[in-house]
């Protein structure tokens, strides 16, 4: 329970590298996301290099944090592997259990939306040379954190109902 409450958007970051074990396991993590009948669409593309970090942060305004930060993962989906039109939902549960993964090895993390922004699915497509069938849909950037980020308090009690509305 600790690294679910824990999970807070990171925005500023260390330059540290991640260990390849580290890597590992949040891709493990995410790789662990339920998925609508099991077809796992997923893809990743760990992206390290900072001349294409300067490019992505041209193309997605609000993936500033990439600047500092050692890596971002592209979470893509196989509109082919997905059932019926559940790709996105498979995808947002990876890309939750990539930033619990982030957390519970002690790295923060930030999801920044690319799916369904048209002209971010295209500029990233063009990017990264995904195939047809592949879509670009979360960036997730990992890294240390270099600020601390203050507790939140989400504990919304008015907004559980119990048997009906
Ligand atoms: C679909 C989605 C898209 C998001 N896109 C961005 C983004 O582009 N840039 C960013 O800094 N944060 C982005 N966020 C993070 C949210 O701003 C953040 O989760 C929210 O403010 C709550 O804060 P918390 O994550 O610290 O709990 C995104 C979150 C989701 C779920």
């Amino acid at each position: 329970m600790d690294i679910l409450l824990e999970r807070k958007s990171c925005r500023s970051y260390k330059t540290d590298p991640v260990p390849q074990e580290d890597l590992d396991y949040i891709l493990h993590a995410a790789m662990s996301a339920p998925s609508a009948m099991n077809t796992r669409p997923w893809h990743f593309i760990v992206i390290k290099n900072k001349e294409t970090h300067t490019k992505i942060i041209q193309i997605h305004k609000a993936s500033q944090m990439l600047a500092n930060a050692p890596l971002g993962i592209i979470v893509c989906g196989d509109v082919t592997k997905q059932y019926k039109n559940y790709l996105q939902q498979d995808c947002g549960a990876c890309t939750q259990n990539m930033l619990l993964g982030a957390t519970a090895k002690g790295y923060g993390s930030v999801w920044c939306g690319i799916y369904p922004i048209e002209e971010r699915v295209k500029a990233f497509a063009d990017l990264l040379n995904l195939p047809q069938n592949i879509v670009p849909f979360s960036l997730v950037v990992i890294g240390k954190q270099s600020e601390y980020i203050k507790e939140k308090q989400r504990w919304e009690p008015e907004k559980i109902r119990y048997e009906k509305w």
